[in-house]
């Protein structure tokens, strides 16, 4: 617990609610977490677990020593500048908006006295506690604060910091699209278990189970991904014959190939377009 933690989600949604309901308790009680959010259902949600709610940026974020945006990217200029005169010059700024560079928030709180900005790459996982945020923070913010940024971050999975602000498209490619890849390959086992023959809930069941199993052994096991995939590859198998089909089609070419269009459209639209 952070005793001194007082979180304003500006933004009380999705996002917000996974992470908060991996804070509260934690890191600070609930009551220490304050929410700027125009729905007022949103807000009714965040009062009966006992924190505060305002409709819109008031004296109350005066007192929250963390502000994290988590509106959607196309009102956060609006929503941003409309926090501006409650901001302190050590407050520490978290975006989790995907496509919005840094350099953005310094121009919307020009005036504002230096503001701590970390940038953040979240996942939809995180809504399970299963979250794989990338991050990414400017020069000016201290050690402490990026531990905090972290802390908070990890409430809901795991954190990787990274060194430049644009490799977060690439986290972006990977981590922030990849759970629809995943989704994609479950859909692709559960249509061909059909077509060989189950039950489409039974293909169901066994095509989540598996993708969730092989999920832990990686993350759990010493061995390389790599290594467990031999593993399980006997010569003249059922699973190398399986392999051989994905290598023949280019399977690794394919996934570089499509990270690499979802890297190119994250730049493109943390540029505007
Ligand atoms: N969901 C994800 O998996 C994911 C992953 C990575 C990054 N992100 C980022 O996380 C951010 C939030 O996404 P989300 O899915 O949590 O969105 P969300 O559920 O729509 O939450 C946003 C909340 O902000 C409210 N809002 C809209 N305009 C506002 C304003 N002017 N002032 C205060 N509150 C306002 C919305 O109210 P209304 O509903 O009434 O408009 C809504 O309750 C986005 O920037 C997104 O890019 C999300």
């Amino acid at each position: 617990m952070f005793s001194n933690l007082r979180i304003a989600f500006i933004g009380g949604g999705n996002m917000a609610a996974a992470l908060g309901a991996g804070l509260a308790g934690k890191l600070c009680p609930a009551e220490q977490i304050h929410i700027v959010d125009i729905n007022e259902d949103i807000r009714a949600r965040w009062q009966a677990q006992g924190s505060t709610a305002a409709a819109s940026a008031d004296e109350s974020l005066r007192a929250c020593n963390v502000w994290l945006y988590a509106v959607k990217p196309q009102v956060m200029a609006e929503v941003v500048q409309a926090t501006r005169p409650w901001m302190a010059p050590d407050t520490l700024v978290i975006s989790i908006a995907a496509g919005i560079p840094l350099a953005r928030f310094e121009q919307w709180l020009a005036g504002a006295q230096a503001p701590r900005l970390v940038r953040c790459m979240p996942n939809t996982p995180a809504l399970v506690g299963m979250g794989a945020a990338g991050l990414y923070a400017a020069d000016s913010v201290p050690q402490a604060q990026r531990e905090l940024a972290a802390a908070i971050l990890a409430a809901v999975g795991t954190v990787t910091w990274v060194e430049q602000e644009e490799q977060l498209d690439a986290v972006t490619a990977l981590s922030g699209s990849g759970p629809a890849y995943v989704f994609l390959l479950i859909e692709a086992l559960i249509a061909g278990g059909e077509r060989l023959g189950l039950k489409p809930e039974d293909a169901q069941a066994l095509a989540i189970q598996t993708v969730r199993g092989a999920a832990q052994l990686a993350a759990t096991s010493s061995e390389t991904p790599a290594v467990l995939r031999q593993r399980v590859t006997s010569p003249g198998g059922t699973t190398a014959a399986a392999l051989q089909v994905f290598e023949q089609r280019g399977l690794p070419a394919i996934v570089a190939e499509a990270m690499a269009a979802a890297a190119r459209r994250a730049e493109e639209l943390s540029q505007g377009a």
